[in-house]
Formats: structure tokens, sequence, C-alpha cells
């Protein structure tokens, strides 16, 4: 779609700029996103059907696989995003970081934001995709805007500035590492090799409206990311590596697959000022009724794909994944010439001893647990050591909850039985596998296996069926319950997450500008003695706007030009 702006708009802005107008009129909302859909060396954009070079961190929809179509990503039975029918996958390197002893931890990544920001543009095409950055970049051109979008923000730290590098400093509110796509189309293709169908404007800055350069004379929405990566260690110069095997922060970059149902971005267009929300998608009309909370409990679809290598999830590795030695700060590149890529992709179909089957997912009781007849931990959990511990002591149903522990029983209350459903809710991967998500249970939720043969007792209580138990099995949920108590801690992080200034762009002196800042809340609940698992909750609040007396007039003008500055 597209609405052209013709000479008496373009002058009436001119004037108004003059006026140094202080609202924007274009549609601009940020999609949020909880952790993580997949985290493998997959990339159907640059290496559709192979191993990528290097693991990345996606969120967006849960049909994410190697070989990728827009249908595919339509079909996907969830998202990350907390837009239901946003089913774009998008996608960065994952961020490791190097240890004392020469080993690698994967730093986290705990959520992120996509942004659109729009003027009055073309829609994308079904099967548009697109890459913004260089993952062998090893120099910063100030003039060049390719290398000025993808930039970095130290969280919580006052006053830091934005960088073209890695922060020489650690980040007590996360490392936000950012990429601002392209904004100019050949109008033809949905994708060409190097991202060749996209290009910056050709002045007035990368992230402006400035002019489209001939060759890509179509203006599409502006896309523009922020991965936070939980980064909060004792700063040490060259410890953040990105998984190209970089340590200076130049080969950051972005992969976008379009999700959207076809024509729906457009129907936010004309709302303008009404829909330049920033965070608070409830205030624009088409967006309102497609809010979902859900996201951050979206699992892959079953019979994902993964690459079948240790990325570092629970224990630090001794090399990055693929070849990527170490470089940045010595110099470019320099791949290992005898590499040999031994990865395969596995189907994430877990397999589970012969005569059990997955039931589902199941909230435990409040104040008390579904399968109390015995129960053990391991760091490594996997389901089939679950259900081979709860065979071996006699029991036919067998629960995995929080990502190590293991549940059995004979019984389960009716109640409890007609709850076993929801699977998306069971999103945690088993800490003995690195892709197993769903497979392992969630937070004070048990991924629920059944033995055939033995018979569910669906039971109005669990008394009678588990009496003969019940001396044991009350102190071991007592005793469970009390550990969970005292090992369970929520933390709060407000960080100031953005503050963006839009300015006009254009010559004129004034800077018509607009900031707005907008406070993030995650919390996330952890229990501090297991490794790196959370459960998060992401709650966008904003947003100071500064209001406009004319915003009316401002929205008649939909479609000019004020483009964040970051
Ligand atoms: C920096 O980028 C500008 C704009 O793309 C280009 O004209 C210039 O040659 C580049 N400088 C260097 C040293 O590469
Ligand atoms: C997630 O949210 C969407 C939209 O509100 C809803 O259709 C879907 O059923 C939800 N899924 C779960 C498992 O809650
Ligand atoms: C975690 O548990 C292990 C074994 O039970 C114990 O040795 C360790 O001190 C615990 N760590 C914390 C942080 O509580």
């Amino acid at each position: 779609m597209h609405i052209s702006s013709g000479t008496t708009l373009l002058s009436l802005c001119t004037v108004l700029f003059l006026r140094q107008i202080t609202a924007w009129t274009d549609p601009f909302f940020v999609i949020q996103h909880g952790p993580d859909i997949i985290t493998s060396r997959i990339d159907p954009v640059i290496s559709p059907g192979g191993i990528s070079s290097h693991v990345h961190s996606i969120v967006g929809s849960s049909s994410f696989k190697p070989t990728y179509t827009y249908e595919n990503s339509r079909a996907g039975r969830c998202t990350t995003a907390n837009i239901a029918i946003d089913h774009s996958n998008y996608w960065t390197p994952q961020l490791y970081r190097k240890r004392d002893d020469g080993k690698f931890d994967l730093v986290k990544m705990n959520r992120a934001n996509t942004y659109y920001l729009s003027e009055q543009v073309y829609d994308f095409p079904p099967g548009f995709r697109m890459v913004a950055g260089n993952p062998s970049r090893t120099t910063y051109n100030a003039s060049n805007y390719a290398d000025k979008a993808i930039s970095y923000v130290c969280l919580g730290v006052n006053g830091a500035p934005e960088t073209g590098a890695f922060p020489k400093q650690s980040c007590p509110n996360d490392l936000r590492a950012q990429v601002f796509f392209p904004n100019c189309w050949d109008g033809i293709n949905t994708y060409l090799p190097n991202s060749a169908h996209v290009a910056y404007p050709t002045s007035q800055g990368y992230n402006s409206g400035g002019p489209c350069p001939k060759t890509h004379p179509k203006r599409i929405l502006s896309v523009f990311y922020e991965f936070h990566f939980t980064d909060r260690f004792t700063y040490k110069d060259g410890a953040r590596v990105w998984a190209t095997g970089d340590d200076v922060g130049y080969s950051l970059h972005a992969d976008f697959t379009m999700g959207w149902p076809k024509g729906f971005l457009p129907t936010i267009f004309p709302y303008g000022e009404k829909c330049a929300v920033d965070f608070s998608l409830e205030n624009c009309p088409p967006l309102k009724p497609l809010m979902t909370t859900n996201g951050s409990a979206c699992t892959p679809d079953p019979g994902f794909q993964i690459v079948n290598e240790d990325i570092g999830t629970n224990n630090p590795i001794a090399k990055l994944p693929g070849n990527n030695p170490v470089w940045g700060r010595s110099g470019p590149k320099k791949p290992d010439p005898h590499y040999k890529e031994t990865a395969q992709f596995v189907t994430s179909t877990i397999q589970i001893p012969s005569g059990w089957k997955k039931l589902g997912c199941l909230a435990e009781p409040s104040g008390s647990r579904a399968l109390t007849a015995a129960r053990t931990t391991d760091q490594a959990m996997t389901p089939t050591k679950c259900l081979n511990f709860c065979a071996s002591k006699g029991y036919s149903l067998a629960g995995v909850e929080w990502s190590v522990e293991c549940y059995c029983g004979n019984s389960l209350m009716k109640t409890s039985l007609s709850a076993i459903n929801d699977q998306l809710a069971c999103s945690m991967p088993c800490n003995g596998l690195d892709y197993s998500a769903g497979y392992c249970g969630g937070s004070s939720k048990l991924t629920i296996y059944q033995k055939s043969g033995g018979s569910v007792v669906s039971s109005s209580s669990t008394s009678k069926a588990t009496s003969s138990t019940s001396k044991a099995s009350t102190s071991t949920a007592k005793a469970t319950s009390t550990s969970k108590a005292t090992s369970t801690t929520t933390t709060k992080t407000t960080s100031k997450s953005t503050t963006k200034t839009f300015t006009t762009t254009a010559k004129q002196t004034s800077t018509a500008a607009k900031t707005s800042s907008s406070t993030q809340k995650a919390t996330s609940t952890s229990k501090v003695n297991s490794s790196a698992k959370s459960t998060l909750n992401i709650k966008g609040s904003s947003s100071s706007k500064t209001s406009s007396a004319s915003t009316a007039t401002n929205t008649k003008l939909a479609g000019h030009k004020r483009r964040p500055v970051h």
C-alpha cells in the first residue's frame, strides 16, 4: 500500500516543522518478546536447509526451522510476541562470555523488543526477509549507515553512551544489542543475496526518512531490534564474544522473516498518531484485541529441529560451536582450514522409554503437589531418567518439573486429570538436554508421563489411593514445599529501557523532537540454586508522551518524516 505525499503536504509540513511540532504522527509500536524460542545454529535466510556458521538466539513464531517459508511462519502454533498474530521471526547471534580458563559461558538472552516505525509505506510482501549487519566486519566507519545501524546500550549505567562496539564496562541491567534495518526496498524481490533488495536512505541518517536511492525507491516500515543479554559480570576487556568469535562487537547482525498476516500492517497506517503507542499497544485499536501475555510460554512446535551439539546451555563449553575461533581484537577472523562440519540436525522428538506416553502439562495444585509418592532431583534431568526412576519404584505416573525435578505417583485427582492439556505452559528445557523445551515442566508445572498398563486413578481426592504411603509422602511433600519456599526468590529489575528521541529530518535547524521514555519492568522469578532457569513476565508500561495541541492537524499530515535517533 502506498499513499503518495503531494507537494501541498510537503510544504505544509515544512511550515509546521518550523514551528517545532513536538509530536510524531506516524504509527510506531514495539512488540515485546519473552526469551528465545530456539537457540541453535539455524538460519533459514543465510543457510537455508543447512547448519548455520554460528549460534543464533531466535524469537517469534514457534514453527521456526532450517528450511522456512512464509506459510511455515504463519502455521506456527504460537509466538513469543505479545501480539498473537505476529508470526515473524527475529534473530541475532548468541552472546558468550570468555572465562579466565578459556572456556565460554552462554550469556542468556532474556527478552527482545522489535520496533516498527512507520511512515506511509509499502507493506512487506509475503516471503519478505532481510539481514542487517555484517558477521565478519572488523572496522567502524562513522559515515557508513550500515555500520552505524549496529549499536549497543549498556543498561544500568547512568549516561552510558550508545556505542558501535561492545561497551567498555559491565552492564548491570543488561547489554542491549541494537540493529536498525534498511527501510528502502527495490519493490520487486522478497530477498536477494547480501540483502541487496533493501538499502538505507541516501542521506539524513540511517534511521531517518531521508530519500531512498533510485535503485530502492519504495519505503518500507523501519524495523529495529533490541535484544537484551543478561550481562551482569565484572567487566573484563575481550570477555564478551559473539557466537561468530568476534570479541569487539562489530559482527553483530540480525535477521528478519516477515510473518504478519497479509494485509494486516496497512490497517494500522491510517491510524497515524493514534497508533504511535510505543510499548502501549492497547492504545492502538487494531492491535489491542490481538494482545497476548502468553508469549513467554510459547515453545517450539512438536518435531522442531535443532543442531545436535552443546551450545553451553548448562555448562561452559571449550569452543564456540562451529568454526569460530576468537577474532576481532587480534585482527580479522582466521577460521581453522581443517575444520569439518560434523554437526547434524536432530528432530527433537525426545526418546522416552517404551511403554510410556506424554500426557501433557499440569499445574501443581496450589499449596500441594499432584504427585507425592516419590521424588528425585538431578541437575542433568531428562524425561528418561525420571520415567526409569518412577518405574523402578513401581509407579505408573511420572512428572518432570523445573528442568531438574522428578515426581512419581499412581493417581491424580479428577480435577488434575482434566487440567492436563495446556501444552504451552510447560516451557522449560530439560537440564540434561539442550533441545527439549516443553518436556521438563515449568515453574510449579509438571510435564506428566504415563506408563501404559498403569491406570490413572481419577479419584476425587488422592487420600485413599496414597494412604498407605501417606506418612512417607507427607513428610516428603513437606520437605519439598519448604525447600521450594526457601529456595525461590523474586528479583525485580526495573530498567529505564528506552529513551528515544524523535527528530525531524530535512534541513530544518530545529529538532522538533519528541522524547518518549518508557520503562519496562522485568520480573523474573528464579530458583537460586538452579542453573539459569527463569520465567520472565514482561510488562510494558510506558510512555510519557509529550502531548500536542495540534494532534488533529498532525494526523492529517501522517506520513512525514520523523525518525528515531538512537
Ligand atoms: C566510509 O563510508 C562512506 C559512506 O559509505 C564511504 O564513502 C567512505 O569511503 C568510507 N570510508 C572508508 C575509509 O571506508
Ligand atoms: C495465548 O494467547 C492467544 C491470544 O490471546 C490465545 O488464542 C491462546 O489460546 C493462548 N494460549 C494459551 C496456551 O494460553
Ligand atoms: C546449590 O546446591 C549445591 C548442592 O546441593 C550446594 O553445594 C551449593 O552450595 C548450592 N548453591 C547455592 C548457591 O545455594
